[in-house]
């Protein structure tokens, strides 16, 4: 643990990304040297961790708005809840799931890519959470990226990709209706606003093609980009406790979600930061 001039400690959990922070209760205001100081090692380390909250929604909001603007995704049926409070969850009430993202695994994304205006950042918090399974694997995009042999960097540079995502399913289909279903184009590597690194802007789970290349030719080039973000030399892997408060930075950060028993228990509380267009 690294004690830091600030209310707080810092464990760094993985080589590559995310750090947890000691020593704050978020059902508290933060002071705004705090806030700084926390803004800062996330831009860096992308994913911040803090164990053993008590967090009411009105405390989850707070605590994002010091990172953002929290979107309001809820089009749930809940509509007594904030629309700012999205439940991830498999836990069915009369049949139907109270959350959305139910079951079992998923597949590494970055939140939203299928948006002209992707999530900047989600906050997500655990209320109920499998004893096995259901963890949330992250990887570093710009790591993943920094790693890429040269002439990849150079291919990748003035290339754009198609992002799309059917929540049914929640697998990719292999193809995607412009007619109905939301669908981005971005470019296949974006650049970091605040701190200027490039990073990898495809993912497994939503992006479909990229842009001017033969099928095959896309399909080979996207799964090399793939495999290089799963790479685990980039990676953290969280296993939830109730009481947990992530916050990650979308904009370099994928995350993906191992499977966990049918049986089990998951509830979470998101709360996502309004983003710009990736460039
Ligand atoms: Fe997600």
């Amino acid at each position: 643990m690294s004690s830091t001039p600030y209310p707080f400690d810092t464990v760094p959990l993985s080589s590559n990304l995310a750090t947890e922070i000691v020593g704050l209760d978020l059902a508290h205001p933060l002071t705004s040297d705090t806030i700084s100081a926390l803004r800062e090692i996330w831009v860096k380390r992308g994913v911040l961790v803090f164990r053993d909250n008590d967090l009411s929604d009105e405390d989850h909001i707070r605590f994002a708005n010091y990172f953002g603007t929290p979107s309001e995704t809820n089009t749930q049926s809940d509509l007594d809840r904030d629309p700012r409070i999205l439940l991830i969850s498999n836990i069915r009430e009369d049949g139907k799931p109270i959350g959305a993202l139910p079951d079992g695994e998923l597949q590494f994304h970055s939140d939203s890519a299928f948006h002209e205006k992707p999530l900047m950042a989600t906050s997500l918090y655990g209320v109920e959470v499998p004893q096995q399974g259901g963890d949330t694997l992250f990887s570093n995009t710009q790591e993943a990226y920094a790693h890429l042999p040269a002439d990849i960097k150079e291919r990748l540079a003035s290339l754009n990709a198609v992002n799309a995502y059917d929540f049914k399913t929640q697998v990719k289909q292999g193809s995607y209706d412009r007619e109905t279903g939301p669908y981005a184009i971005h470019p296949v590597v974006r650049t970091h606003p605040e701190t200027g690194e490039k990073s990898i802007y495809v993912n497994r789970l939503m992006t479909e093609e990229v842009e001017g290349l033969s099928k095959p030719e896309s399909d080979a080039l996207l799964e090399e980009l793939f495999e290089q973000i799963e790479d685990i030399e980039f990676r953290y892997a969280h296993a939830w406790k109730p009481g947990d408060l992530l916050l990650w930075d979308n904009r370099f950060v994928q995350h993906a979600r191992t499977d966990f028993p049918a049986t089990e228990r998951r509830l979470l509380r998101r709360v996502g930061l309004i983003g710009d267009k990736p460039f």
